[in-house]
């Protein structure tokens, strides 16, 4: 006879039963993974070389200081090309449930309960509607810019006219070099990303802020992340030094699903954001307001 069971729960969600009690912080850490399923290419995946002349470059060649002192107009090229795709980009499901859990505790007045930490530049954490006070851009916004000379931390909307398309390998010339200029003092602008060859601050970048949230986080979801930079590597070592339950979501194996893996309160997802996120994140939501009854 063909009996109909319940389908057993996903083997997350037992895991995060048993090692989450519902009570303090959720940090949740994404990379560009978690925006990939919106047609956003993954910083380290096959398309992120860029040509200028005859040679081909890494973004980890094009995303330095010292190569926007030797070639700022290619270099803004480069940048307004990758913020045209992301403009054109839709938040998919992993940014709507992450939205999602940050409205529903927001909602039953637990809102300090949650903190997101995202390496993307791409805005779409913001457009699926989590909060600006809440989102920590640890590595800057594709939509702002700032003076070059870096003596003021605040940053700018890119100016209107310089519109939200632009084609790959598009010219930039006198009229957007003289968009291109920091509203505050009229000196030359430059994306407000963090680059390779430049250090993590607190004003622009949350830095001692996220490292002030790991000590107060009862879990921590990564999710989307190849663990190729500073702050996140320290957010993730920390929590698995610290007996902190962490949860790593990732398409394939990665530093820190080794880490999930070897630590007694961690656990490896291994699949894609959209896929595990909301379920995950609904049952954090239950978790909590379990607590709270
Ligand atoms: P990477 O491109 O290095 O890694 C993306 C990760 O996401 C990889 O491990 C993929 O396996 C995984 N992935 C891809 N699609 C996925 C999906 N649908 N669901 C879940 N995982 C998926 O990007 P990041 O780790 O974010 O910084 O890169 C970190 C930083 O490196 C970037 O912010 C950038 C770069 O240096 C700066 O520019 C300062």
């Amino acid at each position: 006879m063909l009996m109909l069971m319940p389908s057993a729960s996903p083997a997350y969600l037992t895991w995060l039963a048993s090692a989450w009690d519902g009570r303090g912080l959720v940090l949740i850490l994404t990379g560009a993974g978690v925006s990939a399923e919106s047609g956003i290419p993954t910083f380290r995946g096959e398309e992120g070389y860029w040509r200028i002349g005859s040679r081909n470059y890494f973004p980890e060649e094009l995303a330095t200081r010292a190569a926007f002192e030797r070639m700022p107009d290619h270099i803004w090229g480069w940048y307004l090309y990758r913020r045209s795709v992301c403009r054109a980009a839709e938040p998919n499901t992993a940014h709507r449930a992450i939205a999602q859990l940050e409205q529903r505790l927001t909602a039953a007045g637990r809102a300090e309960q949650f903190l997101l930490v995202t390496q993307n530049v791409d805005g779409l954490h913001l457009r699926a509607g989590n909060s600006l006070e809440r989102t920590y851009q640890i590595h800057g916004n594709i939509d702002y810019m700032r003076p070059f000379h870096d003596r003021d931390a605040r940053i700018f909307p890119l100016p209107q006219a310089l519109g939200e398309t632009w084609e790959r390998g598009q010219p930039i010339g006198a009229a957007e070099r003289a968009l291109l200029v920091a509203p505050s003092d009229g000196s030359p602008a430059r994306p407000h990303v963090l680059w390779f060859d430049e250090a993590y601050d607190e004003e622009r970048f949350r830095f001692e802020s996220t490292l002030r949230a790991i000590e107060r986080a009862t879990l921590v979801i990564v999710v989307g992340t190849s663990g190729s930079t500073n702050l996140p590597t320290q957010v993730v070592t920390r929590a698995f030094r610290r007996g902190i339950p962490f949860v790593v979501i990732n398409r394939e194996p990665s530093p820190f699903s080794e880490l999930a893996e070897r630590a007694e309160h961690g656990h490896y997802i291994e699949a894609a954001a959209g896929e595990t996120l909301p379920s995950l994140l609904d049952a954090v939501a239950a978790a909590s307001d379990h607590e709270r009854t």
